[in-house]
């Protein structure tokens, strides 16, 4: 017999995973790549959260293509204290992110159809694009004092049959929002080719500046535009399992993308209703829990800032929100390199830039920034040390 070709991934462990498996439970670890809120010592994670299970309309199965009426008005509220409308039939409930990526590309595209998305960026894509049987072609982020999109290299790459344009807003692990002005380029290059956007917003909540605002891809209705979220970072909540897709754009083309959505959707009811009866408990204290974890990222953004804003051998990009920072290494080990160099002499582990599709003619290193302040400041400690 044989396995689907889709299947043929190289699963070999490379020298880094090697030197993990054999590290991380040395006394002295420092893993600066956790990105698992649940593993940061929050103290939003307590018993009281659990208070969201009590409803008894958990012994009810009411199977809704859409989601729960009242999960659903709860995201809505979510998207109007951001200054955007959007009405619960606009809304599709799904278990994660990564679901709501697989429905949108079963609405759009069918085996081999092309769809582009950013590099660097996030590495499940390459996955999910490869699951669903679809060609990804890349258009670039390039870093000039901060990473945008090189929008002259995008409109090249866009044509007629370009099944959808993916962008992660701000983007996974450079940390750049889509500010006003590229927002409308890339808006206008996707109206032009009648391209849909696929905006992935789970970051959304995670500015590092206290005064900066953006703005959420849920406001376009130029052309049809899906808007991925969940609680799996803007609540903190991965285990959960509960994300969403946003339908807008013009109406008639909004309304036919909803109803083979639900067949779609129907097809798969994978949300399970006590997470979604949870889910308005959970946005009344979205507050202390998002708060608390954008301390946390500001602080440690911060702690970076001071180490390696001036540093003359470490670049420290400049990025506006986000749970992870890129460090530009020196030039002269390889990304892979320099990991495995801080894992084996320093017991402090980093992610190489490799994963993220990060340029490699450059060496980069990626952080986390949820892990706990104190941990941070003693990693950084040591990546200056093993400068010296
Ligand atoms: C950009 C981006 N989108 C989506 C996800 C995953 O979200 P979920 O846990 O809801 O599938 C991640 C996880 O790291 C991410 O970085």
């Amino acid at each position: 017999m044989t396995f689907a070709k889709r299947t043929n991934w190289n699963t070999a462990p490379n020298a880094l995973t090697q030197a993990l498996e054999r590290i991380k439970t040395a006394p002295d670890f420092i893993d600066l790549t956790v990105s698992n809120p649940t593993l940061c010592g929050f103290r939003y994670l307590a018993p009281a959260l659990l208070q969201g299970f009590q409803s008894p309309q958990n012994l009810l199965y009411q199977p809704d293509a859409h989601g729960l009426p009242e999960a659903r008005q709860s995201i809505c509220a979510y998207y109007a204290r951001r200054g955007v409308t959007v009405s619960p039939d606009q809304i599709f409930i799904t278990a994660n992110t990564s679901e709501a990526y697989t429905f949108v590309f079963k609405l759009l595209a069918d085996a081999g159809d092309r769809v582009l998305a950013p590099a660097p960026g996030y590495p499940l894509i390459e996955y999910l694009a490869g699951l669903n049987d679809l060609t990804l072609e890349r258009y670039p982020l390039c870093d000039r004092n901060g990473w945008s999109t090189d929008l002259k290299t995008l409109a090249g790459l866009l044509t007629a049959e370009t099944k959808a344009l993916m962008l992660v807003h701000p983007a996974n692990p450079t940390g750049n929002y889509a500010a006003a002005e590229e927002r409308a380029a890339l808006i206008d290059l996707c109206t032009r080719f009648a391209t849909p956007i696929i905006a992935d917003e789970v970051f959304f909540d995670f500015a590092w500046g206290p005064q900066d605002r953006f703005e959420s891809f849920a406001s376009n209705n130029r052309g049809l535009t899906f808007t991925l979220s969940g609680i799996s970072k803007i609540l903190g909540l991965p285990q959960m399992k509960l994300s969403w897709i946003v339908v807008t754009g013009p109406e008639a083309l909004r309304r036919e993308a909803c109803r083979r959505l639900e067949i779609i959707s129907d097809t798969y009811l994978s949300a399970s209703t006590p997470i979604q009866n949870a889910l308005p408990f959970w946005f009344g204290r979205e507050e202390a829990i998002c708060g608390e974890i954008r301390s946390r990222i500001r602080e440690n953004r911060a702690l970076l800032e001071k180490a390696f804003g001036t540093h003359t051998r470490i670049k420290l990009s400049k990025g506006s929100g986000g749970w992870t920072s890129v460090l530009e290494m020196p030039a002269d080990k390889p990304d892979e390199e320099w990991a495995l160099y801080f894992l084996e002499n320093f017991q402090t582990a980093l992610h190489p830039g490799y994963l993220f599709d990060l340029p490699a003619e450059k060496s980069y290193l990626v952080v986390s920034l949820l892990i706990p302040p104190d941990k941070m400041h003693q990693g950084l400690g040591r990546l200056k040390l093993g400068l010296n």
